[in-house]
């Protein structure tokens, strides 16, 4: 199964993706995630994105749509996947539409995750990230055990550079102008289903599985 996975920053992509590829074996395909292992690995690809995500800007599409169509030719893909942030324009979600014909597939299913705008700000200044397994938690929503250790493997937790508030502020502003162009377009080729985001995040899988497991 190719699915997407669509929402505002801070909407609960990364932690329901976590758990989608646990259960459906696919591989989770994150263009945030490629980018800041790009940075982290200091590669040229990693400087070219840097200074937009420091922004909370989108990194532009040329380089953006080239490496999602490298990852998706790769054969771990062939048998499904699933992209987490990405597309996030309608020029990206057209771009993706190509890639999938010359790969001779095409995209299943779409699901927005859905939060009010004025919780997603809390949720990502409370985000804490496991440095070894990149395990998601979250200061008051999904506090780990003990205080800034990983509950997995003991690692310890950091917090995102772009998860300060101003670059927050403007991830939101970016990526709210883009989000109703980008739902019409799914909804034109009828794969979107939306889920309720701001339920717990058992409550919100339960809700995601349902729609992937009458795929
Ligand atoms: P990216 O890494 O994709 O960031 P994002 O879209 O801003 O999304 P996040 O990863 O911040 O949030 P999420 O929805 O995954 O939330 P999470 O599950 O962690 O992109 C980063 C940057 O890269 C962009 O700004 C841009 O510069 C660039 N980029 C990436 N893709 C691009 C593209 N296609 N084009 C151009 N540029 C691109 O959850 C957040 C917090 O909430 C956590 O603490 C979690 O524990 C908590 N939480 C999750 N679910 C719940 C729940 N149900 N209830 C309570 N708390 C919850
Ligand atoms: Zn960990």
């Amino acid at each position: 199964m190719n699915i997407i996975i669509m929402g505002l920053p801070g909407a609960g992509k990364g932690t329901q993706a976590a758990k989608i590829i646990k259960k459906y074996s696919i591989p989770h395909i994150s263009t945030g995630d490629m980018f800041r292992l790009a940075i982290k690995n200091e590669t040229d690809l990693g400087r070219q994105a840097k200074a937009f995500m420091d922004q909370g800007e989108l990194v532009p599409d040329e380089v953006t749509v080239g490496i999602v169509k490298e990852r998706l030719s790769q054969s771990d893909a062939k048998g499904g996947f699933l992209l987490d942030g990405f597309p996030r324009t309608v020029e990206q979600a057209e771009a993706l539409n190509n890639i999938m014909s010359e790969l001779g597939t095409q995209i299943d299913q779409t699901i927005y995750v859905e939060v009010p705008e004025e919780e997603l700000m809390n949720r990502l200044t409370g985000r804490r990230i496991c440095e070894t397994c990149g395990a998601t938690y979250h200061l008051v929503f999904n506090p780990p055990k003990t205080e800034g250790i990983c509950d997995l493997d003991g690692g310890k937790l950091y917090q995102r550079e772009d998860d300060n508030p101003e670059t927050v502020q403007n991830r939101l502003e970016v990526n709210i102008k883009q989000t109703a162009p980008l739902l019409d377009f799914y909804k034109g080729l009828g794969v979107l289903a939306t889920v309720d985001g701001s339920k717990d995040i058992e409550e919100v899988f339960e809700e995601v599985d349902e729609i992937l497991n009458g795929l």
